[in-house]
């Protein structure tokens, strides 16, 4: 064992990541490469299919590289995602029809209004656990097959593509089953990106006839759902392919529950708060899928091979990280680094309040017609108090979430698991032990989503033999526990949610 590793191919939403990890759960290899981030029009977000694959590659080859590694010492590849990015592909030629809507495209929101309005709404919760939003996959599948050939991108051949999808001659999947058909050849997701497709009844376990009848979406298109580590493995990699060697493709995970995987969540009430473009805070309710009365989603945390599906209950927020790089982009900062500092530099945002709306509300409000502001300015107001506002958009959404969590679980949070890039950050997780007067624990491997997707894989493979292996290897980084009182951060909470009212239902159109 002392030569064998297992590595993580980590697809997310600004790039992609590989890692390999050792035995003990430790980080041997690590390459990243970002790819472009595609914006038609306004709310539009697009990812090129192919520059994601070749990306994969190009971070395989030199994490492996780097690391002095061969691709012959791993014994298994795990994949984690972006989840509910959509991409239609021929069946074929292998080729995309379109560029990848991503999970923040709102181009279909006419669509959910209209089947808001059309009193669906429930009937899709009951099947899929999920609000009907332009967040998932359904509609985006929906809009490719309607729309995608008058764009003629890439488009290898002539026929309409509803006809084609009918024919059996399109494929679709979100980028999990992407990466695997590309790796493996085989069209296989697994069940926790089914899970946020909006087509997938996550209690009978199966596409849904009725959803995907109400989309169009043929059943020939979607691919095989496996559990997220596989003891049957989706495939093996090429060994006439880039990497040369025959890998079995063993665990998949979208990066959320990945996370929740790594973050060891195994058991019910395990909850974990991931910081990324989005923070996506989600808790382990076991075999039993909890429905939300307070705008959670309930989802499919995991399934290992052979075993009942680990629920989970989700809190969906679309811009936290994203934030920070607004912040940049609009050269308030010139790095992320740099808003601790800022932050630090004034006592309070001086009545500021910014609600990063950008592309609507998730949970728990779920407004896809939500826009971005900041209130409360004065003449006074400094750079530093904008950014330190931003900051604290993240620990009050996570808040807002939180308070949903406990009311639908009837689990009080006294700690959270965290996790992704800003995490890094001490500033933000001190504020968000004030915010949510719970301690916040940040473990000692904080890329806890591409371990979480290796510990799926190399279960799989035997690398490891059970979960308690892995709950050896989790370890504390460092402990933030609440400094300010709760008197003092719930009456700031109140003008927050203030402030969040005056983004609701901004946008026209
Ligand atoms: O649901 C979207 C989520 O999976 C995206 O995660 O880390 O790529 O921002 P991330």
């Amino acid at each position: 064992m002392e030569d064998t590793y297992v590595g993580s191919i980590d697809q997310g939403t600004t790039g992609t990541r590989f890692m390999v990890f050792d035995h003990s759960g430790q980080v041997v290899a690590n390459a990243y490469e970002t790819h472009e981030q595609i914006y038609p029009e306004p709310g539009w977000v697009e990812h090129d299919p192919i520059e994601i694959w070749e990306n994969t590659q190009q971070v395989v080859v030199d994490g492996l590289e780097e690391a002095g590694l061969d691709a012959s010492q791993l014994e298994a590849l795990g994949i984690t995602n972006q989840r509910e990015t959509t991409i239609v592909w021929d069946e074929e030629t292998g080729k995309p029809v379109h560029n990848a809507l991503v999970w923040q495209d709102r181009r279909t929101t006419d669509r959910v209004e209209e089947i808001q309005e059309q009193d669906k709404v429930e009937w899709i919760r009951e099947k899929t656990g999920l609000e009907c939003d332009a967040y998932f996959s359904a509609t985006k599948t929906e809009w490719l097959l309607d729309n995608a050939e008058p764009l003629k991108m890439q488009s290898s051949r002539g026929a309409d593509l509803r006809d084609r999808a009918e024919d059996g001659e399109l494929l679709m999947g979100t980028i999990d089953a992407w990466l695997i058909y590309n790796l493996t050849g085989n069209h296989i997701t697994d069940v926790s990106n089914a899970s946020r497709t909006m087509l997938y009844n996550i209690r009978d376990l199966e596409w849904d006839d009725e959803l995907l009848a109400e989309f169009g979406v043929p059943e020939s298109m979607v691919p095989e759902v496996r559990p997220s580590s596989d003891e049957d493995y989706y495939g093996y990699t090429d060994p006439d392919g880039f990497l040369g060697e025959e890998i079995p493709v063993a665990g998949a995970l979208g990066d959320q529950q990945a996370a929740l995987f790594g973050q060891t969540c195994f058991d019910e009430g395990d909850a974990k708060n991931t910081y990324g473009t989005g923070s996506f805070y989600l808790m382990n309710t076991g075999e039993e899928a909890v429905a939300s009365d307070h705008g959670l989603l309930t989802t499919i945390g995991f399934q290992m091979s052979g075993e009942p599906v680990q629920y989970a209950l989700e809190g969906s927020i679309f811009i936290t990280g994203a934030a920070i790089e607004w912040l940049e982009d609009v050269d308030l900062i010139n790095n992320a680094a740099q808003t601790a500092e800022l932050a630090r530099s004034v006592d309070s945002t001086d009545g500021v309040y910014m609600v990063p709306a950008f592309t609507g509300l998730g949970a728990p409000h779920w407004d896809g017609r939500a826009r971005g502001t900041i209130v409360g300015m004065t003449r006074g107001t400094e750079k530093a108090h904008i950014v330190r506002a931003t900051l604290e958009s993240i620990a009050y959404q996570t808040r807002d979430v939180a308070e949903a969590m406990e009311a639908d679980s009837n689990i009080e949070t006294t700690s959270l698991r965290v996790d992704g890039g800003a995490v890094k950050n001490n500033f933000l997780c001190q504020l968000q032990s004030d915010i949510i007067q719970t301690d916040i624990v940040r473990p000692e491997v904080d890329e806890t989503t591409a371990l979480g997707s290796a510990y799926a894989a190399g279960l799989a493979v035997g690398y490891w033999d059970t979960v308690d292996e892995l709950r050896d290897n989790w370890q504390v980084d460092r402990e933030f526990t609440p400094e300010k009182s709760s008197e003092e951060v719930d009456k700031r909470y109140d003008r927050w949610d203030d402030a969040v009212g005056r983004s609701l239902d901004w946008a026209q159109e």
